[in-house]
């Protein structure tokens, strides 16, 4: 019977959609003894699971219930295959996009500091907080307090599970969308990055949804955030490194642009960073992936990658193929 090594901090309750015909195994998070498994879903965070593995005899197949699985195959070479939860991100995580999108567009931060402070203050504060930002200095009446996302022009960088989640949740405020990938293709049109000096200048607000990989690493820097227009919005929910911190500090306090960010790069965020004091910065700590959905959703993936796996069929969600 096949041995199935899950973290016993998952509630039974999760595994219900397990094939009946295999053997489910708690792993502690530290064991003394060595324990004999032939799938291993590792604990989601890394650290705890990276400490396991030692321990761990027979296994041939690793089903991850994240996306990221970087850390596996140094841990465990080249003959293993390793599995990730394609897919299981995408609500949460395109949810926390727009969210983000409409909290900044909406001045929702602004507000939020002001009700801290049991202050009503809009007709005279907000119109100049829209203006600066926004580099709007007409003599707007009456004054302008708010913006909308209805017919703003995003760019979406990466359309892959969680890009294209993103669209389809934007599909109802009718926003001129472009989008960027590492190729490109038609229907629908979707930009190779190599085209995406060009394309900066164009949006309004800028999705970052890709990989960090060394491709993408410090993918927005110095020179792409210039490109910008004044005020344009830059929401990352991908990985901290893709954008070059000091250059996104600067544009941050030179007034320039305004941003939403889920990631940074350090994480955790260290007390003290200057991103920390950043006016325009919508900031949460790596947590949008995380709802009370992501668990249910991701064991499924790996509960229905098992099935191909007992039947012999091909899976869905390799990163790496056992040699
Ligand atoms: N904040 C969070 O909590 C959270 C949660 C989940 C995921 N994430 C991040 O979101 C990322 C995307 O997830 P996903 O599931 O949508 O991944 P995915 O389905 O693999 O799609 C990745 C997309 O990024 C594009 N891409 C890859 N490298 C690129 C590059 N150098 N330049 C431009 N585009 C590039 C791919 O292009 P092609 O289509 O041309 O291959 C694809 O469209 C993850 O890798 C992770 O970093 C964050």
């Amino acid at each position: 019977m096949l041995r199935i090594g899950y973290p016993s901090v998952f509630a039974t309750e999760l595994l219900n959609g397990f094939p009946a015909d295999v053997e489910l195994i708690p792993l502690p998070d530290i064991s003394e003894s060595t324990i004999d498994i032939d799938v291993w879903i590792p604990d989601p965070y890394s650290v705890k699971a990276i400490k396991l593995w030692p321990k761990l005899r027979g296994v041939k197949l690793v089903l991850c219930t994240m996306a990221g699985t970087e850390w596996i195959p140094n841990l465990m070479g080249p003959h293993v295959t390793i599995c990730n939860a394609h897919g299981a991100h995408n609500i949460s995580t395109a949810e926390w996009t727009i969210s983000a999108i409409l909290a900044m567009i909406k001045h929702f931060p602004s507000f939020m500091d002001m009700q801290r402070q049991g202050l009503w203050k809009r007709r005279f504060e907000s119109p100049a907080r829209y203006a600066a930002i926004a580099g709007d200095n007409r003599p707007l009446y009456p004054p302008v307090m708010q913006e909308e996302l209805t017919g703003k022009t995003v760019l979406i960088v990466g359309h892959g599970s969680i890009g294209q989640e993103i669209e389809r949740m934007l599909e109802p405020f009718r926003v001129n969308l472009i989008r960027v990938a590492r190729t490109a293709r038609p229907n629908p049109e979707v930009h190779a990055i190599s085209e995406l000096d060009s394309l900066l200048p164009q949006a309004e607000i800028v999705v970052l949804i890709l990989p960090h990989t060394a491709q993408s690493d410090k993918l927005i820097g110095a020179r792409q955030l210039a490109l910008l227009r004044q005020g344009a919005l830059l929401v990352n929910a991908a990985r901290g490194p893709i954008v070059d911190t000091d250059a996104l500090v600067a544009a941050l306090q030179s007034g320039r642009i305004r941003a939403a960010l889920d990631v940074t790069d350090p994480e955790p965020l260290p007390e003290g960073h200057p991103l920390w004091s950043c006016p325009n910065l919508f900031l949460t700590p790596h947590v949008a992936g995380s709802t009370p959905q992501f668990a249910p959703r991701s064991l499924q993936i790996a509960a229905d990658e098992l099935q191909r796996y007992i039947k012999g069929e091909a899976l869905h969600n390799v990163v790496q193929k056992a040699v």
